[in-house]
């Protein structure tokens, strides 16, 4: 748990003191969670490449993004976020009593993250959009399908590999949020349009670290390993889609 209120009116508190990710290694002890390591880490890096070649996020990353383009991004990532807590808790649910110890780490998250789409909507208010227009946007083709197999993932008993989608998942903010929060500040000359970035930026380095601890717990076999990693990389193909669907459905 950080240190993050219950109410996403409030002020979450920034901490930083996330470990290198050499000390985060050393915390994975077994020889299968060494291997489901290694495997999550070259699914990330392949994600991180493909994720250059977005077109949303070449502007983003090349300081060539337009306004209407951040609103566009945030109001496309809204709906990943709002159903995001849909599926954690879903996940949570799904952890039978063998698992409660995961269950209650599962919740913890779900209980800081649950109304972050308060602080993203706020963002995209303060960037010039409308609240309705986020409110009733919906969701596009690669939210639609994220949201499907996040469900249906999180809906089989003691969901393990959802592992493998928290990983994609905080590995964009502890990974990416921070640099494309300063792309947005350098956009709009102000401080108040990139809050749901830079807070992602500063916790999900401790929401890794919970991930890693994890990862011991929860990989003890082949099907594990290969269930947790199949996971990840859907998880991180659908996360791709819903970002190259921004561009593809704003031109028709
Ligand atoms: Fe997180």
């Amino acid at each position: 748990m950080d240190t993050v209120t219950g109410s996403a009116e409030q002020e979450k508190v920034p901490v930083n003191n996330a470990k290198s990710d050499a000390e985060l290694s050393d915390m994975v002890l077994t020889s299968e969670g060494q291997a489901c390591l290694r495997s999550l880490i070259r699914v990330w890096f392949e994600f991180e490449r493909d994720l250059s070649n977005v077109p949303i996020v070449q502007r983003l990353e090349s300081g060539r993004l337009s306004k209407s383009d951040y609103l566009l991004l945030l109001l496309n990532m809204r709906q990943q976020v709002i159903e995001g807590s849909r599926w954690i808790t879903r996940s949570a649910s799904s952890f039978e009593r063998d698992y409660a110890d995961v269950r209650s780490e599962v919740i913890g998250h779900a209980y800081d993250e649950h109304r972050d789409y308060e602080i993203l909507e706020q963002d995209f208010i303060n960037a010039g959009g409308k609240a309705e227009a986020i409110t009733s946007a919906r969701r596009n083709t690669g939210s639609e399908a994220l949201h499907g197999f996040m469900m249906y993932r999180a809906s089989q008993p003691n969901p393990v590999d959802m592992i493998g989608a928290m990983w994609i998942i905080e590995g964009i903010g502890n990974k990416m949020a921070n640099q494309w929060a300063e792309h947005v500040r350098q956009l709009f000359a102000t401080d108040n349009t990139a809050k749901f970035m830079s807070y992602h930026g500063e916790h999900d380095g401790e929401h890794m670290e919970e991930l890693y601890r994890l990862i011991d717990r929860v990989c003890h076999s082949e099907d594990h390993l290969y269930s947790i990693t199949r996971t990840a990389k859907v998880v991180a193909r659908l996360y791709l889609l819903q970002l190259e669907e921004i561009d593809n459905e704003n031109r028709k």
